[in-house]
């Protein structure tokens, strides 16, 4: 089973969950950014940028990505919980994967726990393309529970 790793890092906490996890898989990865950056400062970043993308539903350029999705079996998406669902470079991704035939799983972390986020992102994420096979995946998990889960599900 072919599997690609796609996750979106604003402060690097996904970045550093998503390399622990692949040290031993190795799996293909591809970091998902905005063609325009955020700002590097948290308020203008949270409270300006990210919380008018999330309010108006704007899915921003993405910086361009040469993959040839078909060529997996599954895409393991990763991203933090902005705003109660998905950052919007996460929306733009999702959208170019329109016609993909595989498994799509959705592995998101945030600072509070709250299981409505992940249930706001499956949401948000069939809202965008309702044909796309999307699983749950994890959320707020450690390293070795996303390990134990993503070994079960390569059936
Ligand atoms: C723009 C922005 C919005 C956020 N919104 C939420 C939120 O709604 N709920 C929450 O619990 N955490 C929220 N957070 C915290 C992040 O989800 C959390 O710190 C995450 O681990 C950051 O991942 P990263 O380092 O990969 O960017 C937000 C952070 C940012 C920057």
């Amino acid at each position: 089973m072919k599997t690609l790793i796609a996750y979106f890092s604003w402060s690097n906490n996904t970045k550093t969950l998503v390399e622990r996890i692949n040290a031993g898989l190795n799996y293909d990865v591809v970091r998902i950014e905005r063609a325009t950056p955020y700002s590097s400062d948290y308020d203008t970043c949270a409270y300006v940028e990210a919380k008018a993308e999330v309010t108006s539903k704007t899915h921003p350029e993405i910086k361009k990505l040469d993959i040839d999705y078909s060529k997996y079996d599954r895409i393991l998406l990763f991203f933090p919980i902005w705003w109660y669902t998905f950052p919007m470079p996460i929306a733009t991704f999702f959208e170019g994967l329109k016609g993909y035939r595989g498994k799509v799983y959705v592995f998101a972390n945030s600072y509070t726990h709250d299981p409505q986020y992940m249930v706001n992102s499956l949401r948000d994420l069939r809202s965008i393309d309702d044909q796309i096979d999307i699983h749950e995946g994890l959320f707020n998990k450690s390293v070795k529970e996303h390990l134990s889960f993503i070994e079960s599900e390569e059936r």
